[in-house]
């Protein structure tokens, strides 16, 4: 098999969890080319993930133009993500893109376009996806062990002092801090809950597998005081099967254990960490519980994206799903900021109103 030709856009701090996976899959894929604005950053990387081999180019729009390149994996500030999947879909590269998909709903509906346009396969690096306990619930959701579904709570809340330091996290090369565009409403397309809560709420997506139908939402700034957005959300969703979701993320604070979701039917419950997996029918006296290594899921979602890529393997990640994480996080702002319940369109290109 010939080894895929990758570019990279954006060396920073995700980047670097990227390059490993890229070198985990080296027999299927090589990153020819990186792009990024600074030279340091694009040297440490090229050292460490592509064997001092890749080329560079400081804007992501001349790597998208080398004929070379044949799939592109962007890791770029949110404001870029929209132009970078623009000028790749009409360069008829293949596409894996990190999370959020865009920063509005005029930018979805002409990436939907390009990317029908294009043919071009198209996958969000929704990393959450690939953790084993998620993966062991959607299989057992998926035959029936809970019974009708009444609730799915999904977490991502962890303390983060960037926001407030600005400070580069350990082993980043010069460059901007990522607290600067992160922090910065227009570059980033909202606060906290664009950022990692956009994890949360792909991940009670995946596990409530029916569509929202309305939002409430309360957010808040409780440790970083300097930031112009909310640094923790607290959202509520009603599924069209009538179960309650939950999400809560937090840049300000964690809870105890790393718990990532709970899941509770009408049999049983269901909860997950990245390491365990609790499963609890109603009248047991304890849940059943696995446990499981550590997953690096950024090398498990590449590992898939080169399945879609090369083997036209089911795509875990489509556009759609990005969408409709845009959408409930859309509706989510607006529900918070008028203090009401938002219905959410069946389209999931559709602005909730
Ligand atoms: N899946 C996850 O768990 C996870 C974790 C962190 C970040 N992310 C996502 O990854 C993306 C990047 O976040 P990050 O933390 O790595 O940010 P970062 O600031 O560390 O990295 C972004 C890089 O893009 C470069 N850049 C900026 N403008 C450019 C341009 N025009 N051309 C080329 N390079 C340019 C910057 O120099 C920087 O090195 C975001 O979408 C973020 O939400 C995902």
């Amino acid at each position: 098999m010939q080894r895929l030709k990758v570019g990279i856009l954006g060396a920073g701090g995700v980047a670097r969890h990227h390059g490993m996976g890229w070198r985990a899959h080296a027999e299927r894929a090589e990153l020819v080319a990186v792009a990024d604005a600074s030279p340091a950053r694009f040297a440490a990387f090229d050292a460490a993930h592509a064997e001092g081999r890749a080329r560079h180019y400081a804007g992501f729009e001349e790597l998208i133009a080398d004929p070379e390149v044949e799939a592109v994996d962007i890791c770029l500030p949110h404001h870029l993500h929209a132009p970078a999947i623009l000028a790749a879909a009409a360069a008829g590269k293949a596409i894996l893109c990190e999370k959020p998909l865009c920063t509005s709903f005029a930018d979805a509906a002409g990436i939907a376009a390009a990317l029908e346009a294009s043919g071009a396969p198209f996958v969000m690096a929704h990393n959450q996806l690939f953790q084993p306990s998620l993966i062991e619930a959607r299989r057992l959701l998926s035959m029936g062990a809970l019974g009708r579904v009444s609730l799915v709570r999904s977490v991502e809340a962890s303390q983060q002092r960037g926001p407030s330091t600005g400070e580069l996290p350990p082993g980043l090369a010069a460059g901007e801090s990522p607290w600067a565009w992160r922090t910065n409403p227009a570059k980033m397309g909202g606060g906290e809950l664009f950022d990692t809560g956009w994890h949360a709420v792909y991940r009670l997506l995946a596990l409530a597998d029916d569509r929202p139908v309305a939002v409430s939402a309360t957010l808040g700034r409780f440790l970083h005081h300097g930031m112009a957005a909310e640094d923790t959300g607290s959202v509520t969703v009603r599924f069209e099967g009538g179960a309650i979701g939950e999400v809560l993320t937090s840049w300000a604070f964690g809870l105890p254990g790393d718990r990532q979701f709970e899941i509770a039917g009408e049999l049983g419950s269901l909860a997950g960490s990245q390491t365990a997996t609790l499963f609890q029918l109603h009248g047991w006296p304890e849940p059943q519980a696995w446990s499981n290594d550590r997953v690096h899921t950024f090398t498990a979602e590449i590992g898939r994206f080169l399945d879609v890529v090369q083997n036209g393997a089911a795509n875990p990640a489509p556009f759609t799903q990005g969408a409709r994480t845009l959408q409930v996080i859309t509706a989510a702002y607006l529900a918070a900021e008028r203090e009401r319940t938002v219905a959410i369109p069946e389209d999931p290109l559709a602005a909730p109103a």
